[in-house]
């Protein structure tokens, strides 16, 4: 059982080490229409050898088949149901589910992303679980709004097209892509979520980008993208140009702000500020009035971006306070009077005890994983935690 602490593990000493590429490609179809999700092979997924068989589904009652090296998630979403889900790696914790009885592997992926009670409980995170056999797992209590309809109806992915519009450094290695969807098409999506778009000049390989854009704005789908040197999307962005057309399917995710009272921490670092500005135009949009405090994490000011909009927001609207954060030495004649240090440093000067908070944390993996021991060790609810780790799609 090689240190996991759960009976039905199996020690997987094959996985695939690397990220695979995209491979199936299997949705097509005429641009704009409205299809089921049907793929074996997932954009970011670590591959499994197991020896796939079938997932039953609790409380919906309904047993499916499972292919060899497939994860339970991808079982399901093949065979034209839903179950909520997020990241595809093992990432975001949100495609939870309790395993009643059989065998399965798990990916590494989960190791951020479950807690040791939760392996004791049985918990597993079914994009990251490869059924061997016959599996039955349970997400009544893990997907408590998830109802029979919903799964049954299955997962509607929308392809449409976006131009280019707009093209422009927010920084030294952060770019704004606007894209603007032909007249008449719709895209709807909730704040938070995020769209996959192909890489120009092939196929079938994609990468997961956030809106920007609130959905209230239709037409736009805004995007943050950092640029990462050879990446095959991001590395290629100086070459967009105005009028530049891109493949785009989505929405994906279940990032996003729940309906509450309670205050929110939001906690956000490079191009992770995509979906939190989403979120707050949205939460504008919708009248909000909980306290909301955003925390952007930097390295240097050079780094930093957005800022004088953020606080032109926070100016206009009392609820929400805006602290922009270097973590990097900044020399005492650099004239920068904000916040210093490690973004999560300082949240727990700003609010010591986080109880009764919910936090929305969004960027850099290990930024990511910071904060939520923060916000746990001060207070603040697991339940009550919500995150997007920008994990490498490709
Ligand atoms: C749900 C989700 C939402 C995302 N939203 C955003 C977003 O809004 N904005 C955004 O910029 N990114 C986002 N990402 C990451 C994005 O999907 C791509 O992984 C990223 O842009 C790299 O793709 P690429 O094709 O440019 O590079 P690739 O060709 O995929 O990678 C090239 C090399 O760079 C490495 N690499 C990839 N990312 C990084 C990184 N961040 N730092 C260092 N090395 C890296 C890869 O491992 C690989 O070795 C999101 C990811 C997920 C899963
Ligand atoms: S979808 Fe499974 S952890 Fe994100």
């Amino acid at each position: 059982m090689g240190g996991c602490p759960f009976r039905n593990v199996k020690e997987s000493s094959s996985f695939a080490a690397s990220w695979t590429q995209f491979a199936a490609g299997t949705i097509s179809g005429p641009i704009g229409s409205e299809r089921t999700l049907d793929t074996t092979t997932e954009v970011g997924v670590e591959t499994v050898d197991s020896d796939g068989g079938t997932v039953t589904i609790q409380p919906f009652g309904e047993t499916l088949d499972v292919k060899p090296g497939e994860s339970a998630l991808l079982a399901i979403l093949r065979q034209g149901r839903f179950v909520k889900y997020g990241c595809k790696h093992g990432g975001c914790s949100t495609c939870r589910a309790s395993v009643v009885e059989g065998e399965y592997r798990a990916s590494s992926g989960t190791s951020f992303s479950l807690s040791d009670a939760d392996r004791d409980a049985g918990i597993v995170l079914l994009c990251s679980t490869f059924p061997e056999g016959d599996l039955v797992v349970d997400v009544e209590a893990t997907m408590d709004d998830l109802n029979e309809d919903a799964y049954r109806a299955g997962q509607t992915v929308l392809e449409v097209v976006g131009t280019v519009d707009r093209n422009e450094e927010l920084s030294h290695d952060i770019r704004w892509l606007g894209l603007r969807l032909d007249p008449g098409t719709t895209f709807p999506f909730v704040a938070g979520q995020y769209v996959e778009v192909r890489v120009p000049g092939t196929e079938d390989t994609w990468r997961s980008y956030s809106m920007a854009n609130p959905p209230s704005e239709t037409g736009p789908v805004d995007l943050i993208i950092k640029m990462i040197p050879g990446g095959a999307f991001s590395g290629g962005l100086d070459k967009l140009t105005h009028g530049d057309r891109i493949p785009l399917r989505g929405p994906f995710g279940q990032f996003g702000v729940r309906l509450s009272h309670r205050p929110m921490v939001m906690i956000a670092g490079g191009s992770g500020m995509a979906p939190v500005l989403a979120m707050l135009h949205d939460l504008i949009a919708f009248g909000n009035r909980r306290e909301v405090l955003f925390l952007f994490g930097a390295r240097t000011e050079r780094d930093l971006i957005m800022v004088a909009e953020l606080e032109k927001l926070a100016a206009t609207h009392p609820w929400l306070r805006f602290v922009p954060a270097l973590s990097e030495d900044v020399p005492a004649d650099a004239g920068w009077t904000g916040e210093r240090g490690l973004v999560t440093d300082v949240l727990a000067r700003l609010v010591p005890s986080t109880q009764g908070y919910e936090g929305y944390l969004c960027g850099p993996p290990p930024m990511i994983d910071a904060a939520i021991e923060v916000l746990q060790a001060n207070g603040c609810k697991t339940r009550h935690i919500y995150f997007d780790r920008f994990v490498p799609s490709g």
